[in-house]
């Protein structure tokens, strides 16, 4: 009753009605906000005071034996009472709508469970059927025929002065899944989703935004119910003027927004992070996110490697495996681990090595792609050198790092030689998904004896090895984006620097407790998410602070403790 037919069927009509104030009475308001923004309306069973319908309706509408503890426990057997992945995603986009409350309960209470159905790897499948499966708008479609009236379009979003953060995809290269167009909005909604559970950023501060600027994924252009234009992607000189005036208005609609940039396609992530990130605050998850998560786990490894080893902290060696963009912008950020240690940012450079598809990355050995050619080695010169077995013999690596996507990589022989020469070798396998892993933790345990320190970009089950559970960490940007996000916002940043980016990696690393440490971990338990989050949100606000791009100078009065109380009260709790 409370989503008539009249609306739900053709509820882009909300879209369709320009300028949103002039034309509305209150009853459309109350209805159409509901529609659009529907985290103003609590779960229809609790009919909370605050929200539609009146108070004086709610007896009667509710059952008589109805319990809250209970019906949060029904939900989740709803949940688990379905057994495709898409059904529980489906269930829960649905939940999110009707009981924002309900849904970000289960989500922090069962947060493993959870994560990977609202992101990945479930989200994957959500997109490349997002159009149908598409139920309702939650969130900001502009499209290339929106150039020259952007602004127009950003001003119908119905609670402008609340806007926080938004997640922007042009759904070019969503996951590994390729160009999916407009059904990579399921990205933005999805992430923002986990900036609320992450980071307790307000659900109503959030703007998913997909960007239609065509799609060359012919299989959409044919599909009747596809969502978006039926054209392909436009030039980049189009796409640059479209992308410039999106920034524009963005920060002229919502000035204390934080922008997000997700699953673009490789250059043209790295190529819009450049373009504003002077700019405007943006962020890029794929690339700065990635590595300062990585970052984060190397430190703590690199610890354990070298209390093994005796070898100083600034004498790691790292072998990365896979030079394309993702891998390069990793080996980039990671030199940070060395410049922490007092080394120049040279010196860092010549302690990373890189192997592509042909081999050891060196100078003389030819045409480098651009983005190799900063890490190419000069220091090696004969002929090339293909096999990894010999490249790690040559190199000898203390890490050995994976961003290949070619399964199977780290072949037992090449973990054995790891273990050989490294008392506690470090093994991440960072390639996406689990089937693209360069090992798996079964494979890197068993061949290293148990001694690896392990990081994957997936998920793996832990292992029980010689009568001891072993762990394995996992690489989960879910780590840095929300109290990277949650620091930004507070700090009302307008940019999102290195140094804050780093601070949150630093943040993340230190953020874990004795027992975790003593259990060999990595990185902290996600299940502490909110915990940590706060942590890295302090230490972001203190990186910005530094840099001297906040807007809040009563924060720079707060000493610590006081700003991670701030912080704390700042985060949004759900009330159920
Ligand atoms: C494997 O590790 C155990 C201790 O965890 C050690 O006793 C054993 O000698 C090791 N085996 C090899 C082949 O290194
Ligand atoms: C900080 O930024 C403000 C305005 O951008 C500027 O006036 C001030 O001089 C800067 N302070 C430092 C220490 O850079």
């Amino acid at each position: 009753m409370f989503d008539p037919p009249s609306f739900s069927s053709s509820p882009l009509s909300a879209f369709a009605i320009p300028p949103f104030p002039v034309l509305l009475s209150s009853f459309f308001f109350i209805v159409m906000t509901i529609i659009l923004t529907p985290y103003w309306s609590k779960g229809v069973q609790r009919l909370k005071p605050a929200s539609p319908p009146p108070e004086k309706l709610r007896h009667g509408l509710v059952p008589s034996a109805f319990n809250e503890g209970v019906h949060a426990e029904r939900a989740l057997a709803q949940l688990r009472g379905k057994d495709q992945p898409l059904e529980k995603y489906i269930f829960l986009s649905r939940l999110k709508s009707d009981d924002p409350d309900l849904f970000y309960k289960l989500c922090l209470e069962n947060m493993a469970e959870i994560t990977p159905i609202i992101y990945t790897p479930t989200v994957g499948d959500a997109c490349i059927k997002f159009s149908h499966i598409y139920r309702r708008p939650e969130g900001l479609w502009v499209s290339i025929k929106d150039k020259g009236n952007i602004k127009n379009v950003l001003n119908n979003w119905p609670r402008i002065d609340e806007a926080r953060i938004s997640v922007v995809t042009d759904g070019s290269r969503i996951l590994g899944l390729g160009d999916l167009g407009v059904n990579g909005m399921g990205i933005s909604i999805g992430k923002l989703s986990l900036y609320v559970a992450g980071a307790g950023i307000l659900p109503q501060s959030t703007i998913p935004i997909c960007l239609d600027l065509g799609t060359n994924n012919q299989a959409f252009l044919e599909d009747p119910f596809y969502l978006g234009l039926r054209q392909k992607r436009v030039s980049e000189q189009e796409m640059d003027e479209f992308m410039d005036e999106f920034m524009h208005e963005m920060t002229q609609a919502f000035p204390k927004m934080m922008i997000q940039f997700e699953d673009f396609s490789t250059d043209k992530a790295f190529r819009y992070l450049e373009r504003y990130r002077r700019q405007y605050p943006v962020f890029n998850d794929d690339i700065q996110g990635t590595g300062a998560v990585v970052l984060s786990g190397l430190m703590n490894a690199a610890k354990l490697s070298s209390a093994a080893s005796g070898m100083p902290l600034n004498a790691h060696r790292i072998l990365f495996f896979g030079a394309g963009s993702a891998g390069v912008g990793v080996a980039t950020q990671l030199q940070s681990f060395f410049t922490l240690q007092g080394l120049s940012v040279e010196e860092a450079r010549r302690r990373i090595w890189l192997i592509d598809s042909q081999g050891l990355v060196y100078e003389s050995r030819g045409r480098l792609a651009e983005h190799k050619k900063y890490f190419a080695r000069n220091d090696y010169s004969g002929p090339p050198m293909t096999d990894i077995l010999d490249i790690i013999d040559y190199v000898k690596p203390t890490a050995l790092l994976g961003l290949s996507t070619i399964s199977g990589a780290f072949t037992p022989e090449v973990l054995q030689l790891m273990a050989a020469i490294n008392p506690r070798p470090i093994i991440f396998p960072l390639s996406n998904p689990v089937r693209l892993s360069e090992c798996s933790f079964n494979d890197a345990v068993v061949n290293t004896n148990g001694t690896v320190l392990f990081a994957s970009g997936s998920p793996f089950p832990e292992q029980e090895f010689v009568g001891r559970v072993l762990y394995p960490g996992q690489g989960n940007n879910m780590y840095i984006f929300p109290g990277l996000g949650l620091g930004a916002i507070l700090s009302r940043a307008t940019q999102v620097t290195d140094s804050m980016v780093e601070a949150s990696s630093l943040g993340l690393a230190n953020s874990l407790t004795e027992e975790e440490h003593a259990a060999g971990l990595l990185y902290p338990r996600v299940e502490r998410i909110r915990e940590i989050s706060a942590h890295i949100a302090v230490q972001v606000i203190r990186a910005a602070q530094k840099a001297n791009v906040t807007h809040s100078p009563e924060l720079a009065k707060m000493d610590d403790s006081q700003l991670h109380a701030l912080v704390k009260r700042k985060m949004w709790n759900p009330s159920f």
